[in-house]
């Protein structure tokens, strides 16, 4: 029987119903019109897997909509259940259950569409097998290039290609074996070992649930037969216990529990374990479920685990076999998807989410790109959507990790967008980096207390912010010129000049104004470290870095100025002649022109430089300094 189901409960059920056949797990990908709506509907009805109405219902609209003459239109069934799904927006993958005599099957249902590779990147996480569906009159497409590459990386180790239409090609050995040997070449460069290639039919039904009689050349199994049989088992894990922490359960005073999936290995209650990362030990006390307690928990249960002893655990953590823990880190090389419009710019900030933890990431160095259609390596500076490569990435706290070759649970993760929440990247972890194991961090007998105190003030950063010839600059020379005057140890570092030095190699492109932004910001963090009051006057035309340079800094220790003169005040202006330059086209990703500039939300102040005199401002943000520091006295005067 067919059905569609998406909340948890309903899945339990059906997995119960048919507890005692095998599962395969398996993902459809293919091109727009290769025919994947066809072949699954074909499939389930083939094999009677419909509900009567929805047979019912397909008939009329087959007549009425159909494009294949009166004929049965299979695409109808699967694309109008997806356009109803599609309404409640949270799915991106449509997950399908049916059964067989033989097997019980969950498949993913992924859109083909170029800007869907992020629902097929989801549903291939926990796939064993990929349904690949090539037009035998197209062949191999970009599409079918990067969808069996998403495959190697996300260790899918079988894909059925699917050689659909073979009917619009007159049946033909010859279009098939072409096809069958250039999907080979390509699946063994992506590191996909097992490829069984099925010529076929979708619409007529041609090896789809049975063998066909129009392809006698075709020795090998129908579609449906493959899928039944096809030994998917991965050999078993030699790694120790793991399992991540998904929540801690206190009830009462009297119990404390850690509930979680184990994602490798077994336990049993005596067994020594370690919590990472922070590496305390303990016993396990007991393996509670809601059917009693358990002896021994291995791979895939989901329990509740108790300890001998008081540990401060937490959701993130993962606690692990003793004698054989998983590595702890906070750089590492990995592999990337990229899956968000904007691009992925090397050091902004993201959230990272492995297993049950979420940390803030950036991409410090992308190493290359990787061109799908050639498998060639091409230097990046940015990665655009859908596309691929390999990067480093660092941390802001270590985390327990397997390389994904090892263990996808804690070898897969995401990105997160930190301000839409959108998933915008997957990726998988290939080793760590040892350079951040022997970078320690050197404690100094001197602290920013003591060197703050010696020059009598609280040091501070002030950031301004505000488009090319807003007044930034002039605003922030009189504010350094009245501190100065007035005793403070202040230094300003201005776009212009930092330009000329640190930041020489830096033009305006994204990715560059970003790590013009990381840099300036550290810089300025050490400055206040040092004791001073910094002003920072750069256009930051990102939220995304602005917010960054905030996190750097203590309480109440970063005003952000907005300098707001509006972008025809400042290119009527034009102080440098730069707004007519990049009018006339002659400087490309102007701020305001062709680049763009994302005003502040909730700034400490807000300077209107079109109305008031620049002494006036200038002594509103000393007021605005010396009022927050009144606020927080922790260096006096
Ligand atoms: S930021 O966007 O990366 O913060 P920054 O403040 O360092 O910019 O540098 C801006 C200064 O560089 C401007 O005041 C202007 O003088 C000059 N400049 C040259 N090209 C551009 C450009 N394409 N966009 C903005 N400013 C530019």
């Amino acid at each position: 029987m067919g059905i569609e189901l998406d909340a948890a409960t309903a899945i339990d059920a059906y997995l119960q119903q048919h507890e005692t056949k095998s599962l395969l797990r398996f993902i459809t990908c293919g091109s727009v019109d290769d025919g994947k709506s066809t072949l699954l509907g074909r499939l389930l009805y083939d094999t009677k897997l419909l509900f009567d109405d929805q047979l019912a219902a397909l008939e009329g609209d087959s007549r009425r909509h159909g494009t294949q003459n009166g004929e049965l239109d299979f695409a109808l069934l699967v694309d109008g259940l997806s356009a109803e799904r599609e309404q409640g927006i949270t799915i991106d993958v449509a997950y399908r259950f049916f059964s067989t005599d033989q097997r019980k099957f969950i498949v993913a249902d992924c859109p083909g569409h170029e800007q869907y590779t992020r629902n097929m990147a989801t549903g291939a996480s926990t796939a064993d097998l990929a349904v690949v569906l090539v037009d035998a009159r197209k062949g191999l497409l970009t599409q079918t290039r990067r969808h069996t590459y998403i495959c190697g990386l996300l260790g899918i180790r079988h894909v059925l290609l699917a050689v659909n239409k073979m009917d619009l090609v007159e049946y033909g050995e010859a279009v098939f074996r072409r096809i069958e040997a250039d999907y080979r070449e390509l699946a063994a460069q992506m590191g996909v070992p097992h490829v069984t290639a099925i010529p076929l039919s979708a619409l007529r039904g041609d090896n789809v649930s049975s063998r066909s009689q129009q392809m006698a050349w075709f020795g090998g199994p129908s579609l449906l037969q493959h899928l039944e049989t096809v030994q998917v088992a991965r050999p078993a894990s030699a790694l120790g216990f793991r399992m991540p922490v998904q929540w801690v359960c206190r009830p009462d005073q009297g119990f404390r529990g850690y509930a979680g999936q184990v994602v490798a290995g077994s336990i049993a209650p005596g067994d020594e374990v370690v919590v990472l990362p922070a590496g305390v030990r303990s016993k396990v006390a007991r393996i509670v479920t809601a059917d009693g307690d358990l002896h021994r928990a291995t791979d895939g249960d989901a329990v509740t685990l108790t300890l001998a002893d008081e540990r401060d655990i937490s959701r993130g953590d993962v606690i692990a076999a003793a004698s054989q823990p998983p590595q702890v880190a906070d750089q590492f090389a990995a592999h990337l998807l990229w899956m968000d419009e904007a691009a992925l710019l090397p050091g902004r900030p993201y959230w990272l989410k492995i297993g049950t933890r979420t940390v803030t990431a950036q991409i410090t160095e992308i190493k290359h790109r990787v061109d799908v259609n050639t498998q060639a390596r091409r230097p990046a500076k940015r990665l655009e959507l859908n596309e691929v490569g390999y990067c480093n990435l660092s941390l802001d706290h270590a985390i327990a990790f397997e390389p994904y070759a090892q263990c996808r649970e804690l070898g897969a993760f995401i990105l997160i967008d930190r301000q839409t929440n959108a998933t915008i990247a997957a990726g998988t972890l290939d080793f760590a980096l040892r350079r951040a194991e022997n970078i320690h961090w050197q404690h100094l007998e001197v602290d920013r207390v003591a060197r703050a105190r010696i020059k009598g003030q609280q040091p501070a950063c002030l950031w301004f912010t505000g488009l090319s010839g807003s007044g930034k600059s002039t605003v922030a020379n009189l504010v350094e010129k009245r501190l100065h005057a007035m005793g403070y140890h202040t230094y300003l570092l201005d776009g212009d000049n930092v330009r000329h030095g640190l930041n020489r190699d830096l033009g305006f492109t994204e990715e560059d104004r970003v790590e013009n932004i990381r840099r300036v910001a550290e810089v300025s963090r050490l400055m206040v470290d040092a004791g001073l009051i910094v002003l920072v006057s750069f256009i930051s035309p990102f939220r995304s870095e602005r917010r960054m340079a905030r996190a750097l800094f203590g309480e109440g220790e970063f005003l952000e100025v907005f300098v707001d003169t509006p972008l025809d005040v400042c290119a009527q202006r034009d102080p440098k002649g730069l707004y007519a330059k990049a009018r006339a086209g002659e400087i490309k990703n102007f701020t305001g022109i062709d680049s763009p500039y994302e005003a502040p939300e909730d700034p400490e102040l807000r300077l209107d430089t079109t109305g008031t005199p620049v002494d006036v401002l200038a002594q509103r943000v000393i007021e605005t300094l010396l009022a927050s520091q009144e606020e927080k006295p922790q260096t006096p005067r």
